[in-house]
């Protein structure tokens, strides 16, 4: 098994003082940690800075990430920050295709291909997210809806683009709602990913690529979760935001290394 690599999505949650808190707590409770496991925080963009500082240093435990950027690579977009503004404050990830954007943004396929192309292009690792509505896998659509959302956002790209990119499967149903997806239907959906991408990159490719569960992680399910062959972590949100319960989740990759 591959060490583990979990992600907080802190969504668009904490105050100024509530983030830097949050940040030192977790730096604090990892310090004297030798982890496998690998640390993305996700704060919102305004923080950044706060994450940048601490996450440069070189005893630091987790890496900066990002959870959007625009789709433009620069000029009249009020509002926006893009990837190429990313990298210059030291960000190594960003978060697209988040079934809260597809479903509150408008972000198709489409859009989601161009923001991982000017990541890739500015040296950001894309963490993009896939996953399936309720009524789609009541329906026994699931696979066909992430297949679709991963050929047409992911197999445009060049192999040498493609073995930087993460995949975090999200089912819509799952976040946020306390519904966990039992391992086995995990791991049924991630092996299904992993039999995608080596189908058009080869077994290395596949083998290689991070594939994370998201929806309703915490620290009780985590270990059954990272258990499973074709889990290599998590894309965290309402528990990352408590110190304790990120820290917990953490924990449970490293078991599950220690025990494989
Ligand atoms: P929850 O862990 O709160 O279900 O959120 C998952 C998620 O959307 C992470 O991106």
């Amino acid at each position: 098994m591959k060490p583990k690599l979990v992600v907080g999505n802190w969504k668009m949650n904490k105050s100024f003082d509530d983030a830097q808190d949050l940040i030192i707590d977790i730096q604090d409770a990892l310090k004297d940690k030798k982890l496998q496991t690998e640390v993305i925080l996700c704060p919102p963009f305004v923080y950044m800075e706060l994450l940048t500082d601490i996450a440069e240093e070189e005893d630091s435990q987790f890496y900066a990430g990002a959870q959007n950027c625009s789709e433009h690579e620069s000029g009249a977009y009020t509002g926006e920050i893009s990837a190429e503004m990313l990298a210059s404050m030291g960000v190594e990830f960003c978060i697209v295709g988040h079934s809260e954007r597809r479903k509150y943004f408008g972000e198709d396929n489409h859009t989601i291909a161009q923001k991982i192309n000017l990541l890739l292009k500015n040296d950001v690792v894309p963490i993009v997210c896939c996953g399936e509505q309720l009524e789609e896998r009541k329906n026994g659509q699931h696979t066909e809806v992430v297949k679709k959302q991963i050929e047409e956002s992911l197999f445009h790209l060049k192999p040498s683009e493609f073995e930087r990119v993460i995949i975090a499967y999200e089912p819509v149903w799952a976040i946020g709602t306390g519904e966990t997806a039992t391992p086995a239907q995990t791991q049924e959906m991630h092996a299904f990913i992993r039999s995608l991408i080596e189908k058009k990159y080869g077994t290395e490719m596949a083998y290689n690529t991070y594939i994370l569960y998201g929806g309703s992680c915490n620290a009780k399910n985590a270990v059954d979760l990272f258990m499973q062959q074709d889990v290599d972590g998590g894309l965290i949100g309402g528990a990352s935001l408590k110190a304790a319960d990120f820290v917990s989740i953490i924990e449970a990759g490293e078991t599950v290394i220690k025990d494989n």
